[in-house]
């Protein structure tokens, strides 16, 4: 049993536990530290059941293989340094009990820092985005995670979210070989946070992303999913419908990403892009844009009424619903005054200035709405819902690059090529190599 001054050689170097942190079902966690008096963490295998009872030793033998397995993940990404991923610093044995040793993270769990105060929109992004660093280096090193809970994420006083608590990881999955048909290769339930096909024993990378969707919402609202889940694991409820000051983008993103069909196919790369989209359009990085209408700030137009609750984009912060009218609505940037007057129709709409526009008809019916070029002369794309329901987006601008990200890779589009946008696509009015997406929206299908 390890005792607080008990003294552990590794292989290379000795630590003096100091406190006891935690005992779980598979390891004891000490603070202790290092030759240098430098703070560390050490894990052992755990002795006892959570009641108190001590291990059977062929359950013991269990754990101290799970722990290995736990120190060996953390070991392989040793060199790597990865962010967010508690760093492994030595292993060896006491008395034939394995350990290893990590580095002490200064800060509380995200169960602890939660419990029952939500956290505010930005931190719920920033933290996201730490453990999707996380996830796309494991992802990328075909290793998938299977525990994203909670408790097993500590919130450091540097404001980062780092993964600890690797001993459900399973190394040496790749796309191929996850989705093993039939048997329970990859099986692991954390109750409340994992997916149905892990719990079934069929993890991918993609469950990871759900569980990490579950704890947004837990982040997000305080309130741990699983009391709104129904029993084929659908939400009861969206986050904004609980917390209206959680942004809409934020709220349909994280029910995509607990959606138990998995109806989008995520990555951790993606969904970075789309936080930070999300993220750019609150905190006002950047230059703000007054988002004006020349349909007095109702962008539905013509359009049939059917559907439109359905598609719509949201651009800087602000969200607009996609017409199903077959001309579309526009959606550019004036950078020169133009004032409708008298001479061409009467319309008192002021289009001048440097604001983004949408839309396409004047209601006033005045000449100028006829004409885009004296809307919007610069950056502009139309969009609409084509008679299949499908949302086609075009860059009409010979002269500008506009681009379309799909799964986190951003691509130039072709003047008058039609793309159909999918749920959660970004298209950005114009893009650069070098300063990335300038005026970018993000598409939602429902
Ligand atoms: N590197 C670390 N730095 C600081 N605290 C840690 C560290 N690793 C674990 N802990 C603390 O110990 C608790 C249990 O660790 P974890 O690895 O999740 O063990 P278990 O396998 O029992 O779930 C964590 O919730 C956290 O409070
Ligand atoms: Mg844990």
């Amino acid at each position: 049993m390890t005792s607080t001054g008990k003294l552990c050689r590794g292989k290379k170097g000795q630590y003096t536990v100091t406190s006891h942190i935690s005992t779980g079902g598979m390891g004891s966690v000490f603070e202790a530290k290092d030759q240098n008096n430098r703070d560390v963490v050490i894990k052992f295998p755990a002795t006892h059941r959570a009641n108190g009872i001590l291990m059977a030793p062929g359950y013991y033998l269990e754990v101290v293989k799970k722990l290995k397995v736990e120190g060996q993940v953390l070991k392989n990404f040793q060199t790597l340094k990865p962010k967010c991923i508690v760093q492994y610093i030595d292993e060896s044995y006491d008395s034939n009990d394995y350990f290893f040793v990590m580095e002490k993270l200064f800060g509380t769990t995200i169960e602890d820092k939660v419990s029952n105060t939500p956290l505010p929109e930005n931190e719920v992004i920033q933290f996201s985005l730490d453990m999707l660093e996380g996830l796309e280096f494991l992802h990328k090193h075909n290793t998938i995670y299977r525990d994203i809970k909670p408790g097993n994420v500590i919130a450091t006083k540097n404001g980062r979210c780092v993964l600890i608590d690797f001993g459900t990881a399973k190394q040496g999955i790749t796309q191929h070989n996850s989705n093993i048909a039939g048997g329970n290769a990859t099986g692991f339930e954390s109750i409340g946070w994992t997916c149905p096909e892990q719990n079934s024993g069929r993890a991918s990378a993609e469950c990871d992303l759900y569980a990490l969707g579950r704890v947004m919402f837990f982040m997000a609202t305080g309130i741990k999913p699983f009391r709104l889940t129904t029993p084929t694991g659908k939400m009861t409820k969206k986050m904004h419908e609980i917390k209206s000051s959680i942004s809409i983008e934020l709220s349909e993103l994280v029910d995509d990403m607990i959606d138990p069909e998995h109806n989008t196919v995520h990555t951790a790369n993606g969904l970075k892009m789309i936080l930070k989209t999300i993220s750019i359009s609150k905190s006002g990085n950047v230059r703000p844009v007054r988002i004006k209408s020349n349909v007095n700030g109702n962008f539905q137009t013509n359009g049939s009424q059917q559907g439109l609750q359905e598609a719509r984009i949201v651009l800087e912060g602000s969200e607009y619903r996609i017409s199903n009218n077959p001309n579309g609505s526009l959606i550019g940037k004036n950078h020169d005054p133009v004032m409708c007057n008298q001479s061409n129709g009467g319309c008192n709409n002021n289009h001048e200035g440097n604001n983004i526009f949408v839309g396409w008809n004047c209601p006033s019916g005045c000449r100028c709405s006829l004409n885009p070029a004296h809307m919007l002369d610069k950056h502009h794309m139309r969009i609409w819902k084509n008679h299949l329901g499908q949302v086609c987006v075009i860059n009409n601008d010979p002269n500008r690059r506009s681009a379309i990200n799909r799964l986190g890779k951003w691509m130039p589009m072709i003047h008058l090529k039609k793309e159909i946008l999918k749920n959660h696509d970004q298209v950005a009015l114009l893009y650069n190599e070098k300063k990335g997406p300038y005026l970018s929206f993000t598409f939602y299908t429902k």
